[in-house]
């Protein structure tokens, strides 16, 4: 009964904060992220709840509500720029903390990564409950959004017992990746969430988690990001979701996507140095026919000169288009076909550093081939061989013009690489 007043769509995040970091959460009202949870932050809407937890002295501080929208960098100069990804707060009547919030967060399968679900959200706000107010009158108070917004904090923190079991784990109302911790990355399906990204029966189609990760990890919200080759669509998806600006182009755009810009990837209709992160799922040669356009690149063998030629003229145009500094990422696989091996990625990856630095080269788990049948495994163990099981993606830096060699394009230096200072 007392749930029906809380709205149908209510839902709650757990920020964070430390002794030191717990003071300008409050004397700002404010709540900030890093990167590492920057994309849960940044879906907290305006009423949202809130709760703050401080990770040395594990209270937990409730009930606040998300007095705006999340936004980057609200108030720039909080927490010496630490936690960026910020939403402004107001407090629900006395803030309380409740002891031990590491047991209670785990009792529920609460992850800081994603937003709690309506039921945890109710269970939580029960536990807030001042002893003097009955249970209605207290989610009416939580309703209402003109609450107290005065900041009151009780000196006692508060124990809790949780009286309702919590379903755990209770499948989550959104599903937001993770930022990837290491140079393998396996994805087991194309896309995540609740709504499509890119078209998972499009030839080719890249994983949307890969993408994710790259927007996160290398652009902020707000920035611009180009995929000269976009198939059907999944960088330009990833990106609107996480508040990033896209184009994104295709030698033969999907009809069904409007959006899409018609564009040969080795002239890219862009200023110079413009742009936060290019993407780029390339053909790998040949073997898969993507369209009937005679410019589609990959129409040409990757057992020739000739493809990493007309590779080299979009790296040429990624690197004038992006900032300097900024990132590059670029997702290839090698070729076995009829008894011959080329190693596609190497000799992309030799003509990608003459143009910029290497960041860092994942390898990216193959998944969804249409070889990856029992057939083919019999096969590739009977006629000695080996089916592809991963790909390259090449993260590569465009050089800030202080770095800049006099010669352009530079040396490949195989054994150019030197330990950093420090
Ligand atoms: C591996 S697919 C990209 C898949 C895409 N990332 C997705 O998730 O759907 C490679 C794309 O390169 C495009 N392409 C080939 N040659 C091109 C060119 N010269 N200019 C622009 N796009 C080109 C193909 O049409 C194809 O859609």
């Amino acid at each position: 009964m007392t749930q029906k007043l809380l709205p149908l769509n209510a839902k709650s995040y757990v920020f964070a904060c430390t002794n030191s970091s717990q003071d300008e959460c409050f004397k700002r009202l404010l709540f900030g992220s890093s990167k590492v949870y920057g994309a849960a932050a940044m879906r907290v809407k305006k009423e949202d709840f809130l709760f703050l937890w401080n990770l040395d002295s594990d209270l937990l501080y409730g009930v606040f509500r998300a007095a705006t929208n999340a936004q980057f960098s609200i108030v720039p100069e909080a927490w010496e720029r630490k936690y960026p990804y910020q939403v402004k707060v107001e407090p629900i009547g006395k803030i309380i903390p409740l002891k031990d919030a590491k047991k209670l967060l785990n009792s529920m399968g609460v992850e800081r990564s994603s937003p709690l679900s309506r039921s945890k959200t109710i269970s939580i706000l029960e536990l807030y409950r001042p002893s003097s107010l009955p249970i209605n009158q207290w989610f009416e108070q939580l309703a209402q959004t003109e609450a107290a917004r005065y900041l009151d904090i009780s000196s006692g923190p508060k124990s809790w017992q949780l009286l309702a079991h919590v379903k755990k784990p209770e499948v989550a109302i959104e599903e937001i990746p993770r930022l990837q911790s290491t140079t393998l990355w396996d994805f087991p399906r194309q896309s995540y969430g609740g709504s499509p990204k890119g078209n998972n029966k499009y030839a080719g189609v890249t994983p949307a988690e890969l993408i994710w990760n790259l927007v996160w990890k290398y652009t902020e919200p707000g920035d611009l990001v180009v995929d000269p080759m976009c198939g059907s669509g999944t960088t330009l998806d990833v990106c609107k979701e996480e508040g990033r600006r896209a184009i994104c182009y295709d030698i033969a755009p999907p009809p069904n996507r409007k959006d899409i810009v018609k564009n040969d990837a080795r002239k890219i209709p862009l200023p110079d140095n413009h742009v936060d992160l290019v993407f780029i799922d390339s053909p790998y040669g040949d073997n898969i026919r993507y369209n009937e356009d005679p410019n589609c690149i990959g129409k040409i063998s990757s057992e020739t000169a000739e493809f990493y030629d007309e590779l080299e003229k979009v790296i040429k145009e990624s690197n004038r288009i992006l900032k300097p500094g900024k990132v590059l990422g670029w997702l290839i696989g090698d070729q076995w076909v009829k008894k011959k091996f080329t190693p596609v990625g190497f000799l992309l990856y030799a003509r990608l550093t003459k143009y910029f630095d290497t960041v860092d080269i994942i390898c990216i788990a193959r998944r969804g081939q249409s070889s990856n049948t029992s057939l083919w495994h019999n096969r590739a163990r009977r006629f000695n061989f080996y089916l592809r099981g991963f790909k390259y993606l090449f993260i590569m830096r465009k050089p800030l013009p202080v770095e800049k060699k006099n010669e352009e394009p530079r040396e490949i230096t195989w054994a150019y690489y030197k330990r950093g200072k420090g």
